[in-house]
């Protein structure tokens, strides 16, 4: 059975939390876990970048605990209140703590949905923030609940995850079509690994994204697969003429 980890990025157990339990209940058929982030003791980054260079990280907490509980779920659902139209601190935390994802995609091909509570406002920029995570991390986004004190209580239908729970069978992911930022997105991170991190190169090396025009086998077309490759290949001669040696 595939599973589902679903993480409330809230301090209190209120709207996010009380909105997750229901979409957890409504996705009952699956195996869900629910985790409140509050619960784990987890600092902010240093900015030492040691995740990105050497792989490992000095703090000692339990980021590690909940990355790794991501990392083993099929599908994720992340909650969070909006805080000054973004997500909230705890959530914005923990993906600091995540950074290596941006190059090293740990959750490439899952999908991600997102669900935002809020008074009235913000919740077009925060789910704008999170769409545009999703594409950093190689995951499929699969849409997003966003709830204002008006719809809060709203009946929920579960043909709005039907995309989530779609690509929560990963022989699925053949049948995704990346957009053309995702694409970009891909050969970007691919120069890095190739010209600048060897970290990641050995990571890509080992996961045979380098000959690949996607993280994964989905579907794009022969224009997109050009112009990603055309992209690719001006990028990594402009960055092979300025690289710092
Ligand atoms: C620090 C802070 C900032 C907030 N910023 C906004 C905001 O920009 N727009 C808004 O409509 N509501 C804002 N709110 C209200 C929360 O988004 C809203 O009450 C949310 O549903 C709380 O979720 P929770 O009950 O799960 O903690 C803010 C609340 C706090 C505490």
């Amino acid at each position: 059975m595939k599973k589902i980890l679903i993480i409330n990025s809230s301090i209190r157990k209120k709207s996010t939390y009380s909105l997750l339990k229901r979409i957890e209940a409504l996705l009952g058929e699956s195996e869900v876990e629910f985790v409140n982030i509050k619960d784990f003791n987890i600092r902010p980054c240093t900015g030492c970048e040691n995740c990105l260079r050497k792989g490992t990280c000095p703090l000692s907490d339990d980021a590690n605990l909940l990355l790794s509980q991501i990392t083993s779920a099929d599908g994720i659902i992340i909650g969070t209140p909006v805080y000054l139209r973004h997500i909230s601190g705890y959530l914005k935390v923990l993906i600091d703590r995540a950074c290596a994802w941006y190059h090293r995609p740990a959750l490439a091909g899952k999908p991600v949905f997102f669900v935002t509570t809020t008074q009235v406002t913000g919740s077009r920029q925060a789910v704008r923030y999170l769409q545009d995570l999703s594409v950093q991390w190689g995951t499929i986004y699969a849409g997003a609940l966003p709830r204002t004190m008006f719809n809060l209580e709203k009946e929920l239908k579960k043909r709005t995850f039907s995309k989530f729970l779609f690509y929560l069978d990963d022989k699925n992911t053949t049948k995704y079509r990346p957009s053309f930022k995702q694409l970009l997105e891909f050969h970007t991170q691919k120069v890095l690994a190739v010209n600048i991190l060897p970290l990641d190169l050995e990571y890509w090396r080992e996961k045979g994204y380098i000959d690949k025009p996607y993280y994964y086998d989905c579907r794009i077309t022969l224009c997109k697969r050009f112009l990603g490759h055309l992209y690719y290949k001006m990028l990594s001669y402009f960055i092979g003429k300025n690289k710092v040696e």
